[in-house]
C-alpha cells in the first residue's frame, strides 16, 4: 500500500520570531518552487511563533502544528493551550506524547490519550509519539513497551486520515545515534500489525507511522525506504531550511 510520506519538523523550544519567520518562509518558497511535492510537510514551532509561521507559509502546501495541547477545551489551566485554540489559529496538527513531555512533565499514556482525544474533537490531527528508553531496549522490552504505549495513547475513533503515529526511540533523540533502518522497521512492523488488528486491514494499512530520532539528510533515504516508515518527525535537522528540505526530498518516488 502506497502511503504518502509526511515530513514533520518539531522545532521544540528553538527560534525567536525572526529566525522562525525566515525558516518558515524559506521552506514555503521551496515548496512553491517544487510545484506538486511528492511528500506532505508540516512544521511545529513553539506556541509564540505559531501566528508568524502560519502567515509565512500561507498559500503553500506546508501545514502547521502545535507541540502539545491540553485535554480540556478551556478553563482555569494557567500556561496551557487547548486544541481548539490551535485549530482556531489555523493549525492542522498537534504533537502529543513526545518523550520530552512524558519525561519532564510526567505525562502518562492516559494523559496523552486524553490530549489526542481533544485534538480529534477540535478537528486537529494528533501526531501520537511513542518510544522506548535505552534501559528498556537493553532489557529486551522494546516491542512490549511500544505496544503498551501505542494502545494506551491512541484515541478512540482513530482512523488513517485523522491520526499519525511517531515512533521515537528515546535513546536516539538529539543524540546523533539513529536507530538502524532494521531496528526502526522492526518496531514499525509491530505497530502496523497492531493497527491492522485494532482498526482492520484498510485503516491499519493506511495510517502513517513516522520515525523520529537523529534523522538527517544523510540517513533519511535509507530510513524512508523501509516498508512501514511513512515519514519522519525531525528535531535538529528541521531548524535549517536546506537540511530539512534535502531530508524531505529523500522521500522515495
Ligand atoms: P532529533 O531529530 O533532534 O533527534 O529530535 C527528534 C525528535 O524528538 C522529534 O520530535
Amino acid at each position: 500500500m502506497a502511503r504518502r510520506k509526511l515530513i514533520a519538523g518539531n522545532w521544540k523550544m528553538n527560534c525567536l520570531s525572526a529566525d522562525g519567520q525566515a525558516l518558515a518562509a524559506g521552506l514555503a518558497a521551496k515548496m512553491k518552487a517544487a510545484g506538486a511535492a511528492r511528500f506532505d510537510m508540516a512544521i511545529c514551532p513553539p506556541f509564540p511563533l505559531l501566528s508568524t509561521v502560519l502567515a509565512a507559509v500561507a498559500g503553500s502546501a506546508i501545514a502547521v502544528g502545535g507541540q502539545d495541547c491540553h485535554a480540556k477545551e478551556k478553563g482555569a489551566f494557567t500556561g496551557d493551550t487547548s486544541a481548539w485554540m490551535l485549530k482556531d489559529l489555523g493549525c492542522a496538527y498537534v504533537i502529543v506524547g513526545h518523550s520530552e513531555r512524558r519525561t519532564y512533565h510526567k505525562e502518562s499514556d492516559a494523559d496523552i490519550k486524553a490530549k489526542a482525544q481533544a485534538a480529534l474533537a477540535a478537528g486537529l490531527k494528533p501526531i501520537v509519539c511513542i518510544g522506548e528508553t535505552l534501559e528498556e531496549r537493553d532489557a529486551g522490552q522494546t516491542l512490549e513497551v511500544n505496544r503498551r504505549q501505542l494502545h494506551g495513547s491512541l484515541p478512540d475513533g482513530t482512523t488513517a486520515d485523522k491520526v499519525v503515529i511517531a515512533y521515537e526511540p528515546v535513546w536516539a533523540i538529539g543524540t546523533g545515534r539513529t536507530a538502524t533502518p532494521a531496528q526502526a522497521q522492526e518496531v514499525h512492523a509491530m505497530i502496523r500489525a497492531e493497527l491492522v488488528g485494532r482498526l482492520g486491514d484498510g485503516e491499519g494499512n493506511a495510517l502513517r507511522i513516522l520515525y523520529g530520532g537523529s534523522m538527517n539528510p544523510g540517513n533519511a533515504a535509507e530510513l524512508l525506504a523501509q516498508t512501514d516508515i511513512d515519514g519522519g518527525l525531525i528535531g535538529g535537522a528541521a531548524l535549517k531550511v536546506d537540511d530539512f528540505w534535502t531530508l524531505a526530498e529523500h522521500s522515495p518516488r
